[in-house]
């Protein structure tokens, strides 16, 4: 028998709000298949990785569904251990005076922060757990630290262990890279590498084509929740594609297997 999907959406007809955000949209993400799904703002990129979270879903309909790894169903614990979703937006929602560690060990709960009820509940091995997590991406020193007094850079990477923190076979990274500098970004970009070189599958979404690592070889481009192109990355990462993506005039370079873009200017 072949290998379920990692993911697998049919039909899915997805509302934010009143915002038909994905009308009857499918897309199929084998298991340990590297996927960069780009958009502009709006596209609904975060959606369709809430929807893959369990956060959100899609209106009950004939045909529809969305399956990870060929089931409909999951509890959030037991979809913990196969996907790790790393969001900016989280960032935001955790309290100030959350630790590293804390942001680490919320993961185990699946929970925003630790404080209340929950504090009681943290074993001594999932603090061991959550710092060895820390150790391993280099950030022991902001275990102890509170988010409130870390750089966006090292948040990011708080959460990237929150993330780590059960070993999951699949990493989800929603604009991994926005609001770090060069250093931050190109370390945080290498980390990744390496996990995916270690055998972790990396399903990144970005609005930049430069910062796509090269061993991502599948690009799906996504308008206003309608996939452009999927597929090879040197087919879909076209000068054509990118304007009928963004909506605007797009050169391309690639350079060591990055894809890096500027603008087309009229006569330049
Ligand atoms: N909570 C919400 N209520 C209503 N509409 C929403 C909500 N969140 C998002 N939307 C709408 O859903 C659409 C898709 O948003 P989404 O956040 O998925 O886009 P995105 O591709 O992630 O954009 P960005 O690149 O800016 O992060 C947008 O039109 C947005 O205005
Ligand atoms: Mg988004």
């Amino acid at each position: 028998m072949s290998e379920a999907p990692l993911i697998e959406i049919r039909d899915a007809t997805i509302f934010r709000g009143d915002t038909r955000v994905f009308d009857r949209f499918n897309l199929t993400i084998p298991q340990h298949e590297p996927v960069a799904i780009l958009g502009p703002n709006g596209s609904g990129k975060t959606t369709l990785l809430k929807v893959i979270n369990r956060e959100i879903y899609p209106v009950q309909g004939d045909g529809s569904s969305v399956r990870i790894l060929g089931r409909d169903r999951w509890n959030v614990w037991d979809l913990r251990s196969h996907i790790g979703l790393v969001s900016h937006d989280l960032q935001m929602h955790y309290h100030a005076r959350a630790t590293g560690l804390d942001v680490v060990v919320s993961g185990f709960y699946s929970s925003i922060g630790v404080h209340g009820v929950l504090a009681g509940r943290i074993t001594a091995v999932q603090r061991e757990l959550a710092y060895t997590t820390l150790k391993n991406l280099d950030a022991e020193e902001l275990a102890g630290r509170r988010l409130a007094n870390m750089s966006t850079g090292q948040q990011r990477r708080c959460l990237l262990g929150r993330a780590l923190v059960h070993d999951p076979d699949t990493l989800i990274l929603d604009e991994p890279t926005a609001g770090l500098d060069l250093a931050a970004a190109f370390g945080y970009l290498d980390r990744i590498r390496r996990l995916s070189a270690v055998g972790k599958n990396i399903v990144l979404v970005s609005h930049s084509p430069g910062e796509i690592p090269p061993e991502i070889q599948r690009i799906v481009l996504l308008r206003a929740g309608r996939v452009i192109a999927d597929g090879a990355k040197e087919r879909v990462l076209t000068e054509y594609n990118l304007q009928q993506t963004y909506g605007v005039g797009v050169r391309i370079a690639v350079v060591d297997g990055y894809y890096f873009t500027y603008p087309a200017v009229a006569g330049g």
